[in-house]
């Protein structure tokens, strides 16, 4: 119960808005000197699969109290929104969740959000990531609607391990004919994220880049994270890239090459012999926050600067309280210009201990 209670107040917390200052002409960028490039949006803090690393049973029961419908961005919130990002420079817009495929009539969602033009004219490029749990049925219809990419997390390729990690009982031929569906419906290259926990699916890096090897998707390893407050990280827990790279390298040699845009946030491998890439995604032990270009927005419509900050800034009220696109616009350039957030580079024991924001809420 006390869990329950700490989580709801969590997914309330926001703070104040910095005082407003319009940055100079060119592109805005933060404290640290970091442009503001990639907006993530959450649009359910629902999933149908219980990832033990991310919505433990214990704390994401039955009666967990999720956000009220009313309290949720509409679809015409969530467009104005992202369409002041896009003038102010974002490039892409990735919609996660919870398991956004979840949200009822995402596809028009998608539409909305594919209409975008970047001030320069360009189409807004628009991905989202999924557990792929209903991407067979889904993923012909999301193209359609816009949708260019998507990528599906996939933690082990026997159903044992993998649902042991989904908790839900979910089974990998299901996820599997999802991606096949996305490949299928174009939304490709299609990107599979695999979460590597030490003890529990390290037994699957193998296999899964096997099965991988030569389909043209890409498959990364990102190694297990301190998101939320609630997943029991350890150190002990995670198992550094470079141990992984050596581990696929052996049997399938590799050779590093080079990021497809600055500041991406996996390393890329390609397969010697020609058939493929891999990625590892570091934020352990290789933090990336120099070049950190994201913005997340909660399912209610807080603005987070950082996957593991303890509070937010409410966009909702500004959104709903009457405020013009020029003073919403002008909050962000406020909010971004006053960001100094680096979590990863300064993680310690103590620091995983925080009150995050649980990654459910804020969106991966
Ligand atoms: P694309 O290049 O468009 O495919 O996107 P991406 O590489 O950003 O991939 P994706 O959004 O799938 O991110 C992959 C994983 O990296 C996430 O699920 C997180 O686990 C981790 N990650 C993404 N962004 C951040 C970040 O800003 N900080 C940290 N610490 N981890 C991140
Ligand atoms: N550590 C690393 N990645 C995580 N994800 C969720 N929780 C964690 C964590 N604790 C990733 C999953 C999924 C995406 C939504 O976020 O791989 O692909
Ligand atoms: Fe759901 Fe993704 Fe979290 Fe797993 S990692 S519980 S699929 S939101
Ligand atoms: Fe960006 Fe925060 Fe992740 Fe660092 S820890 S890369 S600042 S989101």
């Amino acid at each position: 119960m006390t869990e329950r209670v700490i989580a709801l107040v969590d997914a309330g917390r926001h703070k104040p808005l910095p005082p407003q200052a319009e940055p100079a002409a060119g592109p805005a960028r933060d404290r640290l000197g970091r442009a503001l490039r990639d907006l993530r949006i959450s649009v359910t803090d629902r999933c149908n699969f219980r990832c033990v690393y991310c919505m433990p049973k214990e704390i994401f029961g039955k009666d967990y109290p999720y956000l009220a419908h009313s309290a949720l961005l509409s679809f015409e919130e969530i467009t104005r929104l992202a369409k002041i990002f896009a003038d102010y420079g974002i490039e892409k817009i990735r919609l996660t969740g919870g398991e956004p495929l979840l949200r009822r009539n995402i596809e028009r969602l998608i539409e909305m959000l594919a209409a975008i033009t970047l001030p320069d004219g360009r189409r807004i490029e628009l991905t989202l990531t999924t557990n792929g749990s209903s991407l067979a049925k889904k993923a012909r219809a999301l193209k359609d609607a816009g949708l260019q990419r998507v990528t599906v997390s996939l933690d082990a390729l026997d159903d044992a391990t993998f649902m042991a990690m989904n908790d839900a009982d979910f089974p990998v031929a299901k996820v599997l004919a999802g991606i096949d569906a996305a490949d299928a419906a174009g939304l490709a290259p299609v990107k599979i994220n695999m979460v590597v926990k030490r003890g529990v699916n390290e037994h699957s890096i193998l296999p899964m880049a096997r099965r991988f090897k030569g389909s043209g998707h890409v498959l990364r390893f990102i190694e297990f994270m301190d998101v939320g407050a609630t997943n029991g990280w350890r150190m002990d827990d995670v198992i550094p890239s470079r141990d992984i790279i050596s581990m696929i390298g052996e049997q399938m040699p590799l050779e590093a090459i080079d990021p497809n845009y600055p500041g991406e946030v996996a390393e890329r491998w390609r397969y010697r012999d020609g058939s493929g890439e891999i990625g590892v995604i570091s934020s352990v032990t290789q933090a990336f926050c120099r070049s950190c270009t994201r913005a997340r927005i909660s399912t209610e419509g807080m603005l987070y600067t950082c996957l593991f900050a303890t509070s937010g800034y409410d966009f909702r009220s500004l959104l709903r309280g009457g405020k013009s696109d020029a003073e919403i616009r002008a909050a962000i350039a406020a909010v971004w210009g006053a960001r100094d957030d680096r979590y990863s580079e300064i993680r310690s024991a103590e620091t995983a201990k925080a009150r995050k924001i649980e990654m459910s809420y804020i969106g991966g």
